[in-house]
């Protein structure tokens, strides 16, 4: 049985999807325990996606904006934040801690960074132990996979 966390990050094209890329081109090493899906915006974000994620079993979400002042469609991630800080509270009224939900504000240009929030993040949910709504590592893997794929083929849309 395969204990590891599983992470999902729902990160902005322009910022820590980027952030991500750039982890991976300097080969820094950080966990293998999360998943990326990309959105356009973290203002994209709608509160149902992040309880979507909890519901397939992730252990944790980390929802990764562009800096305070740089978001590309103006207020994204401070919308965004509100919407976490919400998830948060109803995590807290279903029994799961609201710990398992982070949001970070990072640069495209902060690779290592996002190295270190992953790492971090892994250590916490670690500590916490696995979600109780995960049903096992391979579905709850497949379900952000899921997940992931949704939110790339709606990226691709936008694009036409
Ligand atoms: Fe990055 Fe809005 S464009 S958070």
């Amino acid at each position: 049985m395969n204990d590891e966390p599983l992470i999902l990050a729902f990160c902005c094209h322009y910022c820590a999807y980027a952030a991500a890329d750039l982890a991976g081109s300097m080969r820094l090493q950080y966990p293998d325990n999360v998943r990326v899906l990309r959105l356009p915006c973290t203002g994209k974000l709608e509160a149902n996606y992040v309880l979507a994620a909890f519901e397939r079993g992730v252990d944790g979400v980390i929802v990764a904006g562009c800096l305070e002042g740089g978001c590309h469609f103006l207020e994204g991630n401070l919308r965004a934040r509100k919407r976490v800080e919400r998830v948060r509270q109803l995590l807290a009224e279903i029994g799961l801690e609201p710990e398992r939900l982070e949001m970070f504000n990072l640069s495209s240009a902060e690779g290592p960074r996002f190295a270190e929030i992953v790492t971090a993040m892994v250590e916490r949910v670690k500590r916490m132990g696995n979600s109780p709504l995960r049903p096992d590592r391979a579905r709850a893997e497949e379900g952000a996979l899921e997940m992931s794929r949704q939110a790339e083929a709606m990226l691709e849309g936008e694009k036409r």
